[in-house]
């Protein structure tokens, strides 16, 4: 009964499907999970998480052993990848600490100014600065006539300048800056919106959810656990490469979908004039635009694209990276001057945030440096991260403002790669969101589908229609080869990658089949859970007795698609075709198994990991569900472990 009205429920208000109280009035309706409220009632935290991954099978399945897994089940399930293994162990490297100028910048900026520091002229006594202003022009870069002297406090003349200084004790200064000029293209703050919610989008490049838990474990803690941020667990790629996971976030079209913009193709023409961007239907609504990544000379849009004819956002960085990636050398090992450039990037992001936080803003910057070769380097970011985080909450930035930590896909060149583990982290990218309370508080429902589409089947374009929907824009679907989703409005959960517009090789979500219970991995499966249940279980060994196996009921595998393990590279540059000559068998299988324990006649229903190749079953506490009624079994401990409930049966 209460299953059926809690799938009422989801149907009839397709949008308002599980507020945070529809969740807890749903399952506390279901006795089996009312159970489970219970039973991690110790810790809120944990138990939100907890909600968050069973919610969905528990009030479907209402205890009943007997409904299908089709139909507790969303489609698409996606493999919890182990985050440490030998694959891992040979990726990883020694990395060295970053070591910059221990002679501060001699210059700074801020407030739309360019000052000279005063710890530098006492220092190094009175200082005399040559100014270059850097320029965009046509998507490149441009140095205009220098300014001599350029005085402490003058108004700076655009997002980057070179500059060269001399102190008064002989010493030198040179280093080029990023900036916010109050001189930008198209910024009329007599216009500027400010009630609406912002967005910040912090990118890394090629990095995987796992590998982003592995080399930035502070970021990844402090946005989830310290900011409640959400990670989008079925967050899925549908190409090669980051073109595939901006220019269909950025504009919703993918890029078979848009006229030809590829450099030394007849007719081609600049990003911006066959498409339009999502920052631009932002700066239309009065939002302060900024954009940047790194790795200019192989920008997103630019490589192998034309880039832009105009200047796609207000505050844009290519210029200043263009110009001083060929003085990366006068430097150290990834710094300009006293900043790494990873700070310098943060700092930049922060002066445009700094500026403009009093009305709103879209702002997206995306790191490359650090990670699209080879991850390891990345480390050396996490407590920078941190600290642009935490800053960001502190000045009450969050408070308004849609923070999206993501990254584009996983790592794409070298051995890892060509293993089974490395070939399904390149399909699932790191992409969490934190909606700020002001939006939690404003919009419950929309907040709830955002919540349980973390665990869906999600692409990039489905972010586009989100950014849209945030800004009231709605997406326009009319030559769209694939329906997108606002994150706002809950995705089926039948949706599955042909829905999506993801080819098989990109795929990620797991192949399931039934396998017969008589089965020996099954079986072996099985019985790791249940030594897992009584190791649990050894606390309280002097209360409850030991389970042991009565029947297994049900068993279905799951395991990587054979399109994702013959994926070996893309056979052509822009991406579009797939070499899939790799002969590679799946390594890890899922085995979901149901099963009854002597003396309780518990049904339990849980998720071993097995490795193929070492013979090893996994079971993570997380994954075992107890599916039918406790009754008064555990009362000996219910006080005193409530957790241990579905597992004991008191000694009598
Ligand atoms: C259980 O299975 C039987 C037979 O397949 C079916 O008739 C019944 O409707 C199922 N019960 C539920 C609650 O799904
Ligand atoms: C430059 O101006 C700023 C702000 O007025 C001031 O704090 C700073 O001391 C000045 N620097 C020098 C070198 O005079
Ligand atoms: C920018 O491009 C336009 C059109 O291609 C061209 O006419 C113009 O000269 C270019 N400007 C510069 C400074 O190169
Ligand atoms: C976030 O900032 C607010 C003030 O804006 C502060 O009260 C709160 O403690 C901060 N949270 C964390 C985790 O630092
Ligand atoms: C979508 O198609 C309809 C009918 O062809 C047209 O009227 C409408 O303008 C199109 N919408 C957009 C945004 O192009």
């Amino acid at each position: 009964m209460s299953r059926s009205l809690c799938r009422r429920r989801g149907t009839k208000r397709n949008v308002i499907v599980f507020t945070a109280m529809a969740i807890v009035i749903c399952i506390s309706m279901n006795i089996i999970a009312s159970n489970f409220l219970k039973h991690h009632s110790k810790s809120p935290g944990f138990m939100q998480k907890y909600l968050k991954l069973k919610t969905e099978g528990l009030s479907k399945k209402g205890g009943n052993s007997n409904s299908s897994n089709k139909e507790s089940y969303q489609t698409c399930v996606h493999p919890s990848l182990p985050l440490w293994g030998p694959e891992v162990d040979n990726y990883m490297e020694s990395i060295e600490p970053v070591e910059c100028s221990n002679d501060e910048d001699w210059v700074y900026t801020g407030n739309g100014r360019f000052y000279i520091s005063e710890a530098a002229k006492r220092k190094h006594g009175r200082i005399k600065c040559a100014y270059i202003p850097i320029v965009n022009v046509n998507d490149s870069f441009k140095p205009l006539k220098t300014v001599f002297p350029m005085l402490n406090n003058s108004v700076l003349l655009s997002d980057a300048f070179k500059v060269s200084c001399k102190a008064m004790n002989g010493n030198k200064y040179a280093n080029i800056h990023a900036c916010i000029a109050p001189t930008t293209p198209r910024i009329h703050v007599e216009n500027h919106k400010r009630d609406g919610f912002n967005v910040l989008i912090f990118g890394f490049d090629s990095l995987s959810r796992q590998m982003f838990k592995r080399f930035l474990p502070k970021t990844h803690e402090y946005f989830t656990e310290t900011l409640k941020g959400t990670l989008f667990e079925s967050y899925n790629i549908i190409g090669d490469g980051t073109v595939q996971a901006l220019l269909p976030m950025l504009t919703g079209k993918q890029e078979m979908e848009i006229p030809e913009v590829r450099r030394g193709k007849k007719g081609a023409k600049h990003v911006d004039e066959v498409v339009e961007f999502v920052w631009t239907k932002y700066e239309r609504k009065g939002y302060i635009t900024q954009w940047t990544e790194d790795l200019a000379n192989v920008g997103t849009f630019n490589y192998r694209m034309l880039g832009f004819e105009n200047q796609p956002v207000n505050h844009y960085m290519r210029p200043f990276y263009l110009a001083a990636a060929p003085l990366y050398s006068y430097f150290k090992r990834y710094c300009l001057g006293s900043r790494t450039r990873h700070q310098v990037f943060l700092d930049w992001l922060k002066e445009g945030l700094e500026n403009y936080k009093d009305g709103n803003f879209f702002t997206f910057g995306f790191f490359s440096e650090y990670t699209h070769d080879n991850n390891n380097p990345v480390r050396l970011a996490d407590d920078d991260n941190v600290r642009f985080l935490r800053w960001l909450n502190d000045t009450g930035i969050l408070e308004n403002t849609f923070l999206v930590v993501m990254s584009d896909h996983g790592v794409r060149y070298g051995s890892i790669r060509q293993t089974e583990l490395g070939k399904l982290e390149e399909r699932m990218p790191y992409y969490g969101i934190y909606a700020p309370s002001k939006f939690r508080l404003k919009h419950p429902a929309k907040y709830a589908a955002l919540m349980k589409n973390s665990r869906r089947l999600v692409i990039p374009s489905d972010i586009h229609r989100t950014l849209l929907d945030i800004i009231d824009e709605k997406a326009d679907q009319n030559n769209s080869v694939v329906e997108s989703y606002s994150l706002f409005t809950e995705i089926p959960k039948e949706r599955t990658c042909a829905d999506a517009g993801i080819e098989p090789h990109w795929c990620a979500c797991l192949n399931s089949k039934p396998v017969p219970v008589s089965d020996a991995i099954v079986i072996s499966s099985v019985k790791t859970i249940l030594s897992k249940i009584n190791e649990i279980l050894e606390i309280v060994a002097y209360s409850c007795r030991k389970l042991s196996l009565n029947k297994i009921l049900k068993s279905v595998s799951m395991e990587t698609r054979s399109e994702v393990l013959k994926f070996k590279k893309s056979a052509d540059l822009d991406g579009r075709k797939a070499d899939l000559s790799d002969k590679m068998e799946a390594q890890y299988m899922y085995y979901q198994v149901t099963f009854e324990t002597n003396p309780n006649n518990g049904v339990y229903e849980a998720t071993a990991l097995v490795n193929k190749k070492t013979g090893d079953i996994s079971v993570n506490e997380r994954e075992i569900s107890r599916l039918n009624h406790y009754h008064n079994d555990p009362e000996c401990i219910a006080e005193l472990y409530p957790a241990l409930r579905p597992y004991c049966v008191c000694k009598r």
